[in-house]
């Protein structure tokens, strides 16, 4: 596996893929690899020639985030790709992201659900994805639906600046138990985890109730914040919205998705579910 630690290089080996007529599929991560980037990865073989990136952008990381403490395992996540017979790992340095003068900021989008409680998070995601996007103009590019909010900024950035990938939505990898794989899972220890799994569990119930026939946003947000109250969860917000994430709804439709972030132990998870 070529590890590429260069910006220029990374660039050139991009280019000469696509001038041998290689597709390149491309799947950024911050690395700790897990099952559902390892998803992502299978996903992307379908695709194309894949370029794996990993970087803990500190962009997208507030001031009282966990950047520093953020789970980080290069030598594993190394050991892992050249297991997926992967051929190329950018490794960008920090350079990358130090210094820059131009941010992208979506404010209709970013300033609501996750953006409420992390303001400058997804001006780091969108800018850290477009400079990445620009180095290795992927013909395609995935990202996993947990981040749900991120999957839909990502494709309204590659539609307004007429990029040339398309981004390609994975469906969330889960524990047994339902518990959504994340990096930040490595927070908690195995007691923990199992107290963890009620967060989809109490989501799961929800859309249960929508299948059940209940069809109202207010009742069904309620329950689900019930739920995620009595398992111990200190919830940052649980919202219905429309699949595009536009309007909160208040007559809840088959395609509508329930998003939620919660702390536990201090651990901040998130998760959605869509009703069916
Ligand atoms: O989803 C992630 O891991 C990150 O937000 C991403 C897309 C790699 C950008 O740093």
């Amino acid at each position: 596996m070529n590890i590429i630690t260069s910006i220029a290089e990374m660039k050139k080996i991009s280019k000469d893929l696509k001038k041998s007529s290689r597709q390149v599929s491309f799947i950024p991560t911050m690395g700790k690899l897990h099952d559902g980037h390892l998803n992502l990865i299978e996903e992307g073989k379908k695709y194309g020639e894949v370029i794996v990136s990993i970087f803990v952008n500190p962009a997208q990381f507030g001031p009282d985030e966990d950047f520093d403490n953020y789970p980080r395992d290069f030598e594993n996540d190394v050991k892992t790709l050249k297991d997926l017979n992967i051929g190329y790992l950018f490794h960008p340095p920090a350079d990358i992201i130090k210094n820059t003068a131009t941010y992208l900021i979506n404010p209709e989008y970013s300033n609501r659900l996750e953006g409420i409680f992390r303001p400058t998070h997804f001006q780091g995601v969108l800018t850290i994805v477009m400079k990445l996007f620009c180095i290795i103009n992927p013909d395609f590019a995935l990202f996993g639906l947990k981040d749900y909010q991120q999957y839909i900024l990502i494709k309204k950035m590659v539609e307004d600046y007429f990029l040339d990938a398309r981004v390609i939505p994975v469906p969330t990898v889960r524990e047994k138990c339902g518990l959504a794989m994340s990096s930040r899972n490595a927070y908690l220890d195995e007691k923990d985890k199992k107290i963890a799994c009620n967060f989809y569990q109490s989501l799961k119930k929800t859309a249960d109730l929508f299948k059940a026939g209940e069809i109202s946003g207010e009742k069904l947000t309620v329950s689900a914040i019930k739920e995620l109250i009595k398992s111990g969860f200190k919830i940052d917000y649980a919202k219905i919205m429309d699949q595009g994430l536009n309007t909160e709804k208040r007559t809840v439709d088959s395609g509508d998705i329930l998003l939620a972030a919660a702390r536990f132990k201090g651990v901040r998870l998130i998760d959605n579910i869509f009703f069916e």
